[in-house]
């Protein structure tokens, strides 16, 4: 691409994680995420809690990562930031300190999408992760975020499928909490799916049309039957917590691998990108895999720091725009509804 060395400072504040990233061309410097425990005890992120503590944590992260990249910030060509979407109160602390700051250094100011982030992650350099050729599909799956993206180019890209209620990490972190498990609970239905039978408790899929998803009725599916069986046995959690896990986890992991194989029925492409915290599941990433064998995939998973939220992923989208010289205004504002 350029042969000039350009440094970008990025900066991410949509939800529960500060954090901040240098990126000298396509490649990372630094990683730095401060993840605020707080929500833990609440069972979920609370958004005032969430804005608070990224004021606390946005100046000694900038500076961390500015440090860990062993750079000063006169060396940097631009700051890039998430404009949205996420709670307002979280991308206001991002937005005016990246504004400020590249004011007061005098440098462009870049604007990111935090969902096209998550997609565009998937470019950035790093050994033995390769890039999906365009075009190609997008999902992005987490707690906060379920989609199908039809990607034609850096810029072009079309949401084709999403969530009509909860994200698919809430499916798994709801269901958890009906399990009296901590939060987030998909890590430990992961790892507890591993040692259970999958087929031991059938859950109906949701019937919605086309490529969107649904899980709130999943989710009161599990509770009802998890109610009715304790009256039966009390223990009944206890007794049968593995497969109870394995059961939810893989009727969540038949919802998505559905609505990719209609995607890829549909759009005629058959390259597959997954981003969000919750491609870190086992299961999704081994259905995934097997589905290049029985559909003809390629499927693409990036490093794990850059599939939960991070800003490193703003930052390849801010070198990006930067070589397009896409650069925003200082009169921009956060927006908490931004669309891709
Ligand atoms: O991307 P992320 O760190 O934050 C946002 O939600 O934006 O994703 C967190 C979500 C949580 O819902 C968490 O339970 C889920 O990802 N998660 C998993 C696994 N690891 C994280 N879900 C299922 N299996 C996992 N191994
Ligand atoms: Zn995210």
């Amino acid at each position: 691409m350029s042969s000039q060395n350009i440094y970008i400072l990025a900066i991410e504040s949509s939800c529960d994680d500060t954090a901040a990233s240098i990126l000298l061309n396509g490649k990372v410097l630094s990683n730095i995420v401060a993840s605020q425990k707080i929500h833990e005890e609440y069972g979920g992120v609370v958004p005032e809690l969430a804005s608070r503590a990224h004021q606390q944590n946005i100046v000694p992260v900038v500076h961390q990562a500015i440090e860990k990249a062993g750079i000063t910030k006169e060396m940097l060509h631009a700051i890039a930031f998430t404009r949205g979407p996420g709670l307002m109160g979280s991308l206001l602390v991002g937005t005016s300190f990246a504004k400020s700051l590249a004011f007061g250094l005098d440098i462009p100011l870049i604007e990111v999408n935090h969902m096209q982030a998550h997609i565009l992650a998937h470019f950035i350099d790093e050994a033995g992760f390769s890039k999906p050729p365009f075009p190609f599909l997008g999902m992005t799956i987490s707690g906060g975020h379920t989609q199908i993206v039809k990607v034609s180019n850096y810029f072009e890209m079309e949401v084709i499928g999403e969530t009509i209620d909860d994200a698919v990490g809430e499916a798994f972190d709801k269901s958890g909490k009906i399990l009296g498990l901590g939060y987030p609970a998909g890590p430990e239905i992961d790892r507890r799916a591993k040692l259970g039978n999958p087929k031991a408790f059938p859950f109906t899929k949701p019937k919605v049309a086309g490529l969107n998803f649904s899980f709130s009725g999943l989710k009161t599916a599990i509770l009802y039957f998890i109610q009715k069986q304790v009256k039966i046995n009390p223990n009944f959690i206890e007794e049968n917590l593995n497969d109870i896990c394995a059961s939810i986890q893989y009727t969540i992991i038949g919802i998505l691998i559905d609505k990719l194989k209609l995607a890829t029925k549909e759009t005629g492409i058959n390259h597959i990108a997954i981003g969000g915290g919750v491609s870190a599941n086992s299961g999704i990433r081994e259905a995934l895999k097997n589905g290049e064998q029985k559909f003809g995939w390629t499927t693409y998973v990036p490093k794990f720091e850059f599939t939960t939220d991070n800003a490193a992923m703003i930052g390849i989208v801010g070198y990006l725009k930067y070589l397009d010289g896409d650069f925003t205004a200082q009169d921009v504002t956060a927006s908490s509804r931004l669309k891709i």
